[in-house]
């Protein structure tokens, strides 16, 4: 019998004010000069000014330097800023980008070299070994699930791969999930980002891997958005459904260490070829994907249909979701989004490299990805 390793460790403060308990926990810990790592964006809204007033007696600095898709220099200037404040602890605030880059600032900062270096497929991989600054995060989106991963997705500075660093010593030591965070998300990254959560969800789900413990917290996260997610980009102020979301997107992360699919293969060729969002690249794929998918698990689609309350069951599935994203907002195609026929042999070329899709329910080729990726076009 093959034993398989089970973990889902992140502790976790959920709920609405869960950010105001964050001092309290940090002086319990022995900590008193956090470094903040959150986004440029971010780092001028209201939203982070808020945080800070529940800050009272640590001493904190901000570094406010990751946007985009980050970057491997990103993640060194985080570094610097953390010797220069002389931090003891790190506090993520904001989307996947800024958590990512959270995740593994005191990574940099207590090792040497690059933290390139430190990516799990580097042919010369360095071990963390040193003792990490205590870490704790805040999503202020709902569709990484970063906070409560064990892996930081940082792009090379030139060629923009994405590159992962995975290991269990970079997880949140504790999770301050409070969904008014999210009040202020405008409604095109809400659907965005929920988008991703529900894409996570889905797709491990239908990922082959023995996983059981996985599978029913993909199906749940699944029924939890697909019920709150239109609300979530209609109603910034409902509570619930930022709740619900909030909820859906960090059990689509844990369930995604059983793995992911195709969705995400394409999701990052077309952020690395052309910087597209991460989430609205998957929200793009999803049906196009899905539809091809049907075939190989049709039991599982029909499951996925049950809890999503879509009438015909699972071969109805795929046209569900051009349904749902069209209903918040996301319409268009690949093409409308600036993606141009002559990216296709790169983005191929990236997708097929993408561990992502040896997981997906049905195998993978160039020839698939090609039409897929025009399907979706
Ligand atoms: N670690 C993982 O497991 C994992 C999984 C999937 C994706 N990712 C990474 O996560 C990143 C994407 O993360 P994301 O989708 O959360 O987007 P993001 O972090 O890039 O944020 C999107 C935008 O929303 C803004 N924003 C965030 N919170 C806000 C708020 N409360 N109010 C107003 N504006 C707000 C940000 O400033 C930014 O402009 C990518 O870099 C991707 O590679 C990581
Ligand atoms: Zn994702």
């Amino acid at each position: 019998m093959t034993i398989t390793n089970f973990s889902f460790p992140t502790p976790i403060r959920f709920g609405a004010g869960a950010r105001k308990l964050v001092a309290a926990h940090l002086l319990e810990m022995g900590c008193k000069r956090p470094l903040i790592v959150t986004d440029k964006a971010l780092g001028a809204l209201p939203v982070l000014a808020e945080f800070k007033t529940h800050l009272a007696g640590l001493d904190v600095a901000v570094f406010s330097g990751v946007f985009g898709n980050p970057t491997c220099s990103q993640v060194m200037d985080g570094a610097a800023a953390f010797k220069v404040h002389r931090a003891d602890c790190v506090i993520g605030f904001g989307g996947g980008a800024a958590l990512d880059v959270a995740k593994v600032v005191g990574v940099a900062a207590t090792h040497e070299g690059d933290i390139l270096g430190y990516v799990w497929d580097h042919p010369k991989v360095r071990p963390i070994e040193n003792p990490l600054p205590y870490f704790v995060a805040l999503p202020t989106t709902s569709g990484t699930g970063s906070e409560v991963g064990r892996s930081s997705v940082v792009s090379e500075n030139d060629t923009h791969l994405k590159r992962v660093v995975f290991s269990a010593k970079i997880l949140a030591r504790m999770v301050f999930a409070d969904p008014e965070l999210t009040f202020g998300l405008p409604a095109a990254v809400t659907a965005a980002t929920g988008m991703d959560a529900l894409t996570h969800n889905i797709e491990s789900y239908l990922s082959p891997a023995y996983h059981p413990l996985c599978d029913g917290i993909a199906l749940e996260g699944t029924r939890i958005a697909a019920g709150a997610l239109h609300a979530a980009v209609s109603e910034p102020h409902n509570l619930q459904a930022r709740s619900d979301m909030m909820m859906a997107s960090m059990m689509g992360a844990v369930a995604f260490q059983k793995d992911l699919g195709a969705v995400h293969a394409c999701a990052h060729a077309l952020g690395t070829v052309c910087d597209l969002h991460h989430g609205l690249a998957n929200a793009l794929m999803i049906d196009t994907v899905m539809a091809w998918n049907h075939e190989a698990v049709p039991h599982k689609f029909d499951e996925l249909a049950h809890v999503c309350k879509v009438a015909g069951g699972g071969k109805a599935f795929p046209a569900w979701l051009k349904t749902l994203k069209t209903s918040i907002g996301i319409t268009g195609t690949l093409a409308s989004h600036g993606v141009q026929p002559a990216y296709l042999p790169r983005l191929i070329e990236v997708a097929v490299a993408d561990i992502c899709h040896q997981t997906n329910p049905r195998p993978c080729t160039s020839v698939d990805f090609e039409a897929l990726f025009k399907g979706a076009m």
